[in-house]
């Protein structure tokens, strides 16, 4: 026997799955066999009394869970942190095992009430005893471990478990003697799988399968080189003894109806401390505002659903809920992260959704000095098309020249503070630069009520394919607010790809574009060179556009275009010269509307109005957007994501694509100024123009 380890048990003479608290228990309440129950106990009990004491806490009637001592608490040398049971079927046991502990010498730490961890099972020391990993997701809380490693100084490696299956750590985590693991990775996160491979070689890695994982092979009892279990597969066991330890098998099978077995029913009560290893806990917490219509919009819903999906844990604070239809409710949540790094994915998402740390809690935001031209220091904020504020003298600056990916230079000058949204390349060495995510929000606005359903009804792209008859609905109310932009003098710019003359949208966009509906036209040069060649040739790509069928030789027709217009030195020249005399592109020129053409690696010639320098053809779309009250983007992925980008939440964009992806793309902007329409471009712009023709005011001719 081993003197010098311990293990605390508790006789199943009360065992019985008698309520439902996990996977495991569903299907068998009343189904376990008492005798069997007590043979398979005694079975585990005998094997380590060979090799370990074991003392026995009293089992207690109508606690029939107590049999699983590993949930009593944690123990660290003398010390043990209680459990604070989640469940209320199991909260009966906690007087009972303190009781023990303390009988037995134990300085015993308790955590708050509302806390919930659950020992052992949720906390497992590495058998080295260099830190202690500790599980949350299901039955602990993530805010519990700060306490613990600041109770036991030891560093806390915290795992999150992501299937229910495996509730507690120990269900699919064991480590051993030499720094080995044992472990079923599926049952944690990305970041917790990172973790552990970060912390253990790959060599010292034992991967359970889930069929060994669903036997509870992970639950087992590590003393030395032995390992204690439930049955498991050869090809485990073989792995495992390569690794140099010896599998000892126990069947544990009535207890899996409750979902434990041999760590579950054990709890280790002399751990040893190791010298030189203090707390170090990587746990972030901070607390936010969150305002604006909470439940009915759905955000808070959004907000909590982002914390525990990126691998944090939240409290709600305070909840005042807005009375009244139109009024608005808040609330202050702690939000808790395993670590600094997912604490920032976790705040990049809610500052999206518009919330924020508490005001008095930073004064100002972080930011770091521009050490080489273009570039940005490490961990700067990027932006988003939301408009923004941040904390600077312990107020809030609106920051300017709103746009998505670019980094905040704030500026301190004699005319005051100012933040604006700079482009990496036009970021200059002393320039401060926002880094981190501390004192900044973004400030959405509250949608009414009528704005939310209205936007419902009016946006369908997640229904993937919509009906013929809500593409109408959709192009009638696009058709108002065109004519409504229009007689107020609005701006709307349009974004268009060569599928618009492919498909004999040229001839409607035309009209737009004569009639006044279009004040700037963005693209690249396929859409003018196709304009253009349907206009002098007929066709498109070759293709003419009144018969539908490839013209002989027409596959060139685009590069003599290309060369007439090049040789013409511009498309204004062109139309000058009377060489083009309809289409898009002549309309744009006699109706002095701007374009602007993008180059791409795609472009044939190009013409001469591409321009090929990107960072100038960036600059242009820029400014064309500015003052925007609608972007119209027609089947161009690659101009319309461009000019999705550089647009700020406010304009509204109607997406029209034939790709239900490319259009949630660029209409998810969670803002009701986004329309997506999944449809054929050219049948589109021809119901457009029909629905225009039917409002009732007559169309203006020039
Ligand atoms: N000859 C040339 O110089 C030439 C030719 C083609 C493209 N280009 C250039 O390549 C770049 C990318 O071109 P792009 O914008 O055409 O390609 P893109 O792939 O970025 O976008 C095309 C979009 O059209 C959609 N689409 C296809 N059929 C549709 C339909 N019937 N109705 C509605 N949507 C439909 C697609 O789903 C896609 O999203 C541009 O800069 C363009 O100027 C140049």
């Amino acid at each position: 026997m081993n003197q010098s380890i311990r293990f605390l048990m508790c006789a199943p003479d009360h065992y019985e799955v008698d309520y439902v608290i996990n996977p495991w228990m569903e299907g068998n309440i009343h189904k376990s066999s008492r005798d069997n129950a007590v043979a398979q106990w005694q079975g585990l009990y005998y094997i380590l009394k060979e090799n370990a004491i074991v003392d026995l806490v009293p089992p207690q009637k109508g606690w029939p869970d107590m049999v699983f001592t590993a949930n009593a608490g944690l123990v660290l040398e003398k010390n043990v942190v209680l459990s604070r049971f989640l469940h209320k079927e199991r909260q009966g046991e906690e007087p009972y095992f303190k009781q023990w502990f303390e009988e037995n010498g134990f300085t015993v730490y308790e955590l708050p009430p509302d806390l919930p961890f659950e020992g052992a099972g949720d906390a497992l020391l590495d058998r080295e005893g260099r830190w202690l990993w500790a599980g949350y997701g299901f039955r602990t809380e993530l805010d519990s471990h700060p306490l613990i490693a600041k109770w036991l100084d030891i560093e806390v490696l915290s795992l999150r478990l992501i299937d229910e299956r495996f509730y507690h750590l120990d269900t699919c985590f064991c480590p051993l003697t030499g720094g080995y693991l044992l472990y079923y990775p599926a049952a944690f996160d990305a970041y917790s799988n990172r973790l552990i491979e970060m912390r253990i070689p790959p060599e010292k890695r034992i991967v359970v399968a889930e069929a060994d994982a669903v036997n509870f092979a992970c639950n087992a009892v590590n003393i030395g080189q032995t390992i204690v279990m439930n049955k498991i597969s050869e090809g485990l066991k073989s792995a495992i003894k390569d690794a140099g330890f010896a599998v000892e098998e126990t069947p544990l099978t009535e207890f899996l109806k409750a979902g434990g077995a041999a760590k579950c029913l054990t709890l280790r009560v002399n751990e040893p401390i190791i010298p030189d290893h203090h707390a170090n806990v990587t746990i972030e917490s901070k607390i936010l505002q969150l305002e604006g219509h909470l439940l009915d919009a759905g955000i808070m819903n959004k907000a909590l659903d982002i914390v525990i999906g990126s691998g944090g844990s939240f409290k709600v604070l305070n909840f005042n809920l807005g009375v009244e239809r139109q009024s608005t409710s808040n609330a202050e949540v702690r939000v808790s992260a395993p670590s600094h790094e997912v604490m920032e994915e976790i705040m990049i998402q809610l500052i999206d959704l518009g919330a924020a740390a508490r005001p008095t809690e930073v004064c100002d935001v972080n930011t770091n000095l521009v050490t080489q031209d273009g570039v940005a220091p490490d961990d700067f904020y990027a932006s988003t098309i939301y408009p923004t504020e941040v904390r600077v003298n312990c107020e809030w600056v609106k920051v300017d020249n709103q746009r998505m990916d670019a980094a905040i230079v704030v500026k301190h000058s004699s005319e005051g503070i100012t933040a604006r949204c700079t482009l990496l390349r036009d970021l200059k060495v002393g320039d401060q630069v926002m880094v981190g995510v501390d004192g900044i929000r973004t400030v959405r606005q509250a949608e009414s009520r009528e704005q939310r359903n209205s936007s419902q009804e009016f946006s369908f792209m997640g229904a993937g394919v919509s009906s013929e008859r809500r593409v109408e609905l959709t192009v009638e109310q696009i058709a108002w607010e065109l004519r409504q932009i229009r007689d107020q003098g609005g701006k709307v710019v349009v974004t268009a790809g060569p599928v618009v003359i492919h498909t004999g949208g040229a001839q409607h966009l035309s009209r737009l574009i004569r009639e006044g509906y279009v004040h700037t036209l963005l693209g690249g040069n396929a859409i003018a060179v196709h304009d253009i060649e349907q206009a002098i040739m007929g066709t498109s790509l070759g293709v003419d556009m009144q018969k539908g069928i490839p013209v002989r030789g027409g596959h060139r027709h685009h590069l003599k275009i290309i060369n007439l217009i090049r040789s013409c030195g511009s498309i204004a020249n062109a139309v000058e010269k009377g060489v083009l005399t309809k289409g898009i592109m002549y309309e744009c020129v006699k109706n002095n509307v701007p374009f602007s053409l993008a180059g791409s690696i795609r472009d044939d010639g190009p013409l001469p109005d591409t321009e090929m320098d990107l960072v100038k053809a960036q600059e242009d779309y820029a400014r064309h957007i500015a003052g925007a009250d609608m972007i119209l983007m027609l089947s161009s992925m690659l101009h319309s994501i461009g000019v999705g980008n550089m647009t700020p939440a406010g304009v509204k964009m109607v997406c029209v694509d034939i790709n239900p992806a490319v259009v949630t793309k660029l209409s998810d902007r969670g803002s009701v100024e986004s329309v997506g329409v999944v449809t054929d471009v050219g049948l589109f712009l021809s119901l457009l123009v029909q629905q225009l023709d039917k409002l009732t005011r007559p169309l203006v001719h020039k």
